[in-house]
């Protein structure tokens, strides 16, 4: 089944086609937005009549005459079920709409008949599944990448938007049809790995020194001293001349080999309870970092193996050198690029190690928020270090003359970018020191998804693919798209089959018909072989005070604890609303409106714009709130309930519907609401805004309240009953499934 507002464009441009002997006309049919005027109204009259040079308002009544029920009035004078009767007669909306009326200079007005909201919401009804909603005809391979959290530090609210607003837009495409493959582009080998590793080692000696861990203490000290460059400069020595003793202390073969305690101390550590490390990996990044940055200035110097650049084949292939002390870690996080090398095994341990870690608890947050991400799709920046993908990246840059060296580092140019002096700006994708960075993970994924990605066994080749990431990456993805094309990465089974023209050749699917968004890049004249790349891009969690959400010392607010915080308030409301209820039920209760108050306010918002996280405004029952939805939906099936009680049969009452008398105002407004699902689903989509299907759901809830505020319902006569009760059922089945499925936001049957 096609939606009202699809079928009146499609009606009602080739209306406009047929009138101005043009092809291609645009009816823009746009719900109305004040509905004493109407359901829906047309937008499209004014732009041709500008583009014929014509008068707008004879153009539309030229278009009416044509749409309108003839002048007899002979519909209503037929049997209104006779299929037979055509347009010819009718007008081109005569089973559709009333007669069509003209305001202002050209706008033309639609009200909806009451015979076809009827039918339309009886099939709704029917439709067994998917609210009679109709797949897009061509589906499209279609990968999102979103949530990709920096693993080894704990996950911050801003991790919440990417997770939230990402898993949303999969679940409306997949809704609409479309081959979804989550990503989830994780930042496994940077520098915060680098942090925590060099933790593990701190944590290995403090075990060694016994007592209570001396990084505790050290971080102690380098707070309370940071404004003290005396006294910081003291606790910093103490620290090194420790961390240089446990060091020249640790190994067997070699001087600084680890063998003796840190190689061991890993091999540990894999059988110790993850729960215990991943506290441990938090505390001892934050250490790190801390201890990096009081560091600055001292002149500290320490020593680190490398490896010797001319290699000799026999066991004296390291040599030592002299680095600051405070950039060790960086050093660290170099060596995690060769992470392969049999050299750096300890180095791979740790990193193994903490990665799981990580994961295991992202994957956690992601089940408590709802979220569908599984550890398969997950592919992290260090996924592409494999194949020679880096390598490549690089390599094939050069080879087609676009990556040069600038600096001593490897860059690209892209067109239309300038630095605030003016000069091109580089996209960088090799440093001078070799290492590859987030442009060179992200140059090599985008290859990969183009030219075939592998998800559950199968090769896909992405039609378009979505990254769901903060604003401040804007310039980051344009540069990145630009690259890309300029190296015609974004051509779909390019060169593979040697016999096809310009080694191009028809792909399947990717039909880039229009553009979907003000971002989206489309590139009509390719004729859809080239994959679309969409930056969806949101705003920041702001505290009450309008700065990005901080904690009251300063430090980002962890997911974690934001959760936990929004379940224990929405147990307050829980238990003021209803203190009968069971303990159990009580809890689960919590949990579903306190993770749901959280993502729905999310997602109630405008995603591009910043928006003021609180914790009074997103658990109130009044306005558009999660706990305001759950509680009309709970509302609803209580009416069920209570009908159960009064031997009201509401199936058999439901089964027997041939037809629906809608009659009251609010119930008719209802009923053209709820046919409207099916468009506020597609806008949603369309747009990748969830706040189209919440601003849906909310105006649905209250449209139900009016209707149910006049009309009684189980109360209702026995002509007008059956209707009400449908009414009420498609409802609470619509608010059901796009809370629960497409936002992935538990409902309750009682509150
Ligand atoms: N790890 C990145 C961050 O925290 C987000 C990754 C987004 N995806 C991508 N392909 N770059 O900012």
């Amino acid at each position: 089944m096609q939606s009202v507002l699809n079928i009146l464009e499609a009606r009602i441009s080739e209306v406009m086609d047929e009138v101005s002997g043009q092809t291609g006309c645009v009816a823009l049919v746009r719900p109305a937005t004040d509905a004493r005027f109407g359901d829906y109204q047309v937008n499209g009259v004014m732009p041709l009549a500008k583009k014929l040079k014509t008068n707008p308002s004879e153009l539309a009544q030229k278009i009416v005459a044509k749409l309108r029920p003839c002048e007899l009035n002979l519909f209503n004078q037929l049997d209104q079920n006779d299929t037979k009767l055509n347009f010819a007669t009718t007008g081109k909306l005569g089973d559709i709409c009333q007669t069509p009326e003209i305001a202002g200079a050209g706008f033309i007005n639609l009200r909806l008949k009451t015979d076809f909201v009827v039918d339309n919401l009886l099939q709704i009804s029917r439709a067994s599944e998917n609210f009679g909603i109709e797949k897009v005809e061509k589906p499209k391979t279609i990968v999102v990448d979103f949530s990709g959290p920096n693993i080894a530090k704990e996950m911050h609210v801003g991790h919440l938007r990417s997770t939230i607003i990402g898993d949303c837009i999969c679940r409306l495409l997949e809704f609409e049809g479309h081959k979804v493959i989550r990503q989830n582009h994780i930042g496994d080998w940077g520098t915060a790995l680098g942090k925590v590793i060099l933790g593990l080692w701190h944590m290995c000696m403090a075990e060694k020194h016994g007592g209570k861990p001396y990084y505790e203490n050290d971080i102690e000290d380098l707070k309370i001293y940071a404004n003290n460059k005396q006294e910081l400069k003291n606790v910093c020595n103490r620290i090194y001349i420790r961390h240089e003793e446990d060091w020249e202390e640790d190994f067997i073969d070699k001087r600084g080999d680890g063998n003796k305690r840190f190689g061991p101390f890993l091999n540990d550590l894999k059988n110790k309870g993850d729960s215990k490390i991943w506290e441990n990996i938090t505390i001892l990044y934050q250490y790190v970092n801390l201890l990096e940055e009081s560091l600055v200035g001292l002149g500290l110097m320490t020593l680190t193996r490398v490896k010797k650049k001319s290699y000799n084949n026999n066991k004296e292939n390291f040599e030592y050198i002299s680095i600051p002390y405070e950039t060790l870690s960086r050093h660290i996080t170099a060596m995690l690029q060769k992470i392969d090398d049999k050299d750096n095994e300890q180095e791979k341990n740790a990193w193994t190690l903490v990665r799981r870690i990580s994961i295991r608890y992202c994957q956690k947050v992601y089940k408590r928020l709802n979220v569908k991400l599984k550890s398969k799709d997950i592919r992290g920046e260090s996924y592409y270090r494999r194949k020679k993908r880096l390598v490549s990246v690089v390599e094939d840059l050069r080879k087609a003359g676009l990556a040069m060296e600038s600096e001593g580092a490897v860059c690209v140019f892209p067109e239309g970018f300038k630095t605030k002096e003016g000069k091109p700006l580089p996209f960088i994708i090799q440093k001078s020191d070799e290492a590859y960075l987030y442009q060179t993970t992200d140059l090599a994924a985008l290859r990969y998804r183009v030219t075939g990605i592998e998800y559950e066994r199968k090769t896909y080749k992405a039609d378009e693919i979505i990254y769901v990431t903060d604003a401040r990456q804007k310039q980051h993805f344009q540069m990145l798209f630009e690259v890309a094309k300029m190296a015609g990465w974004d051509i779909k089974q390019r060169t593979e089959d040697p016999s096809s023209p310009k080694g191009l050749r028809g792909a399947g699917g990717g039909q880039n018909k229009e553009c979907r968004t003000e971002n989206a890049e489309c590139r009509k004249e390719d004729g859809g072989q080239r994959t679309e790349f969409v930056h969806v891009t949101f705003g920041s969690v702001l505290g009450e005070d309008g700065k990005p959400l901080k904690t009251r010392s300063g430090e980002n607010v962890k997911l974690k604890e934001l959760l936990d915080e929004a379940i224990e308030r929405a147990r307050k409301v829980v238990e003021e609303k209803n203190p009968g209820l069971s303990e159990d039920e009580k809890k689960s209760i919590a949990n579903a409106v306190g993770i749901g108050a959280v993502k729905y306010a999310d997602y109630t918002n405008n995603r591009t714009s910043d928006y003021i996280f609180s914790f009074d405004k997103m658990l109130a029952m009044e306005g558009n709130t999660a706990p305001y939805m759950q509680y009309a939906y709970a509302r609803i099936r209580s009416i069920e309930r209570k009908a159960g009680e009064r031997n009201i049969d509401i199936e058999r009452e439901l089964a027997g519907i041939k037809t629906l008398s809608i009659t009251e105002p609010s119930e008719i407004d209802l009923a053209k609401y709820l046919i409207r699902y099916g468009e506020a689903v597609s806008s949603s989509a369309g747009d990748y805004r969830p706040n189209y299907l919440t601003a849906y759901l909310y105006d649905l809830a209250q449209k139900f309240s009016s209707f149910y505020n006049d009309c009684p319902v189980l109360d209702a006569s026995a002509d007008k009953r059956p209707t009400r009760l449908l009414l009420c059922d498609l409802t609470a089945r619509t608010i059901e499934h796009g809370l629960h499925n497409l936002l992935g936001i538990e409902v309750i049957e009682q509150m």
